[in-house]
């Protein structure tokens, strides 16, 4: 892999050091984004940078550049990464305190950290090349702002975690009176009778980008129904199709809940026509 940055600076990875004392490790006091970008076209760019800017907000943490210099800075790290299926790391973090101090400190310049590494192929409506996901379910056990798009990533490391001792891709999470709230790296998107539903935005959910495109796009186009509700697990086990969607992902099927299909465990025939739409229009959003 090529270079990557660090406060301002362009290096190879093996060059990069932060401090131990870096807020960001020591308390995971930082926000990130991931952006995905094909053969050097970025996916969502304006979106994410609006995300950044909340959640750096929502944690008392101005932008540390302007939004052009940034995209000047995933530009030039895609160009040096080989220009292929990338997907670019951002993370600001309060940056390095001399001591170890809870409360946040007024001194200190913010550490700024950029990488690219390899994501998937561009995803295609077409079945036959495309992953049928598999998932596990669990009572979601993070924190009561999943929201803020924060670098304390334990509680979904932990919930990762579960799906991959269980030999499946992803967890499924649902809150204390089993509804869905979202994936542990996704959001999740249900198919019944061809309507397509999601959990409206609430502190229970990061406010996903692929999601938000993706309710765009459908809004736009008109050819499919779709809803913003509370969504039971007991839907989510009896949907016809159930989606996962990421930056690095886009919309992925998913087939088998649980140790049990999803539908007729095949992928979907909405999805198809969503990818397709997706597809079709995420470069405009
Ligand atoms: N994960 N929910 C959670 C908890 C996530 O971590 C993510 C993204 C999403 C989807 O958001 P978006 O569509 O903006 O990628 C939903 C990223 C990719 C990650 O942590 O690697």
């Amino acid at each position: 892999m090529g270079s990557v940055f660090l406060n301002g600076e362009f290096m190879p990875m093996s060059e990069a050091k932060i401090s131990p004392m870096d807020r960001g490790f020591l308390f995971g006091d930082g926000i990130y984004e991931v952006i995905p970008s094909y053969a050097g076209k970025l996916v969502g760019f304006e979106p994410h940078m609006r995300r950044l800017e909340t959640g750096l907000q929502a944690i008392g943490m101005p932008m540390p550049m302007g939004i052009s210099a940034i995209k000047t800075v995933v530009e030039r790290l895609i160009v040096e990464n080989g220009a292929g299926n990338l997907g670019i790391y951002l993370h600001v973090s309060r940056g390095a305190d001399v001591k170890r101090f809870h409360a946040y400190p007024t001194n200190v310049s913010q550490t700024v950290f950029a990488f690219a590494f390899e994501i998937p192929a561009e995803p295609v409506a077409d079945k036959s090349k495309s992953k049928g996901f598999k998932v596990v379910t669990s009572e979601d056990l993070r924190w009561k702002r999943c929201h803020i798009k924060s670098t304390s990533l334990l509680g979904n490391v932990m919930h990762f975690q579960q799906s991959q001792s269980a030999g499946v891709n992803e967890t499924i999470l649902y809150d204390d009176n089993a509804y869905l709230t979202e994936a542990s790296s996704c959001n999740v998107f249900i198919v019944k009778d061809g309507v397509i539903i999601t959990p409206p935005l609430s502190e229970k959910l990061l406010p996903g980008i692929t999601r938000g495109m993706l309710l765009d796009i459908l809004k736009n186009d008109g050819s499919l129904s779709f809803e913003e509700r509370a969504v039971h697990m007991d839907e989510v086990r009896s949907a016809d199709e159930i989606w996962l969607t990421s930056s690095s992902k886009e919309i992925a099927p998913v087939i088998e809940i649980d140790g049990l299909p999803v539908g007729d465990g095949q992928i979907g025939d909405i999805w198809l026509k969503a990818q397709g739409l997706f597809s079709q229009y995420k470069y405009n959003e």
